[in-house]
């Protein structure tokens, strides 16, 4: 009877050991200030003034800029049908951001609206080869979820899928610091299996491209 009741306590303190360390804790959890969903540079004008830039100031964003920035990137919309600002296919919403900043490293929940730490380390220089992405304040990895599309489609079908979803976000980051008056540029020219490393990613996902913003240098 005792040995039943070692073992039960045994089963639930390796539960409980087990739950905190794969659970995110609240201090992981970076809730985002309410995004201002409205106002901005008139849509056409912002079309005119989109633009690569490669040169950034290293001041940092606040939260607000953050949080305006990741909803317009890939924030909910439509809360009805949990529909966003950018299109999928089928409505997959494959695609996650990693936001890299000097802090550490976090995923976009958009649910939550929320950074969900994943790593503390300043890892900005593994998310490209070109000089100013250390130096720049914010870099976002676009990821596929391969696992989100549905099964049966091959591979080649599923990456044309994934980089044109990733498209639309940095379209929307494009027209989004074009209003705001930061500097942006998307990123191709990367080491997929280096980033896919730093960020700890499984198989089923695949980094599509990066994307730095930041202020411009003076
Ligand atoms: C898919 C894609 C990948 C790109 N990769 C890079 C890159 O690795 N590094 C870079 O500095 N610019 C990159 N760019 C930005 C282009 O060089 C830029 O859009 C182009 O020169 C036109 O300039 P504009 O965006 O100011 O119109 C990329 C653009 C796209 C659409």
């Amino acid at each position: 009877m005792k040995h039943y009741y070692f073992n039960g306590l045994l089963f639930i303190f390796i539960f409980f050991i087990f739950s905190l360390c794969t659970m995110a804790t609240d201090s992981d959890i970076l809730k985002l200030p309410e995004p201002n969903t409205s106002g901005g540079m008139p849509l056409l004008d912002a079309l005119k003034s989109r633009e690569s830039s490669r040169e950034y100031s290293t001041a940092k964003l606040s939260e607000q800029k953050l949080s305006d920035l990741l909803w317009a990137a890939f924030g909910i919309s439509r809360t009805e049908k949990g529909l966003r600002t950018a299109p999928s296919a089928r409505n997959w919403q494959d695609i996650d951001i990693y936001v890299v900043l000097a802090e550490g490293w976090f995923l976009y929940d958009h649910n939550k609206h929320a950074l969900i730490r994943k790593g503390g380390e300043d890892i900005r220089k593994y998310t490209g080869s070109q000089n100013f992405v250390k130096e720049a304040p914010v870099n976002f990895v676009y990821v596929s979820d391969y696992k989100k599309m549905s099964d049966g489609i091959d591979e080649e079908i599923k990456s044309f899928y994934a980089a044109n979803h990733a498209g639309y976000i940095s379209q929307n980051i494009y027209l989004y610091c074009a209003s705001e008056g930061l500097a942006t540029v998307v990123r191709g020219a990367i080491d997929r299996d280096k980033i896919h490393k730093t960020l700890k990613l499984k198989d089923h996902q695949h980094v599509i491209f990066a994307q730095t913003v930041g202020y411009p240098k003076e």
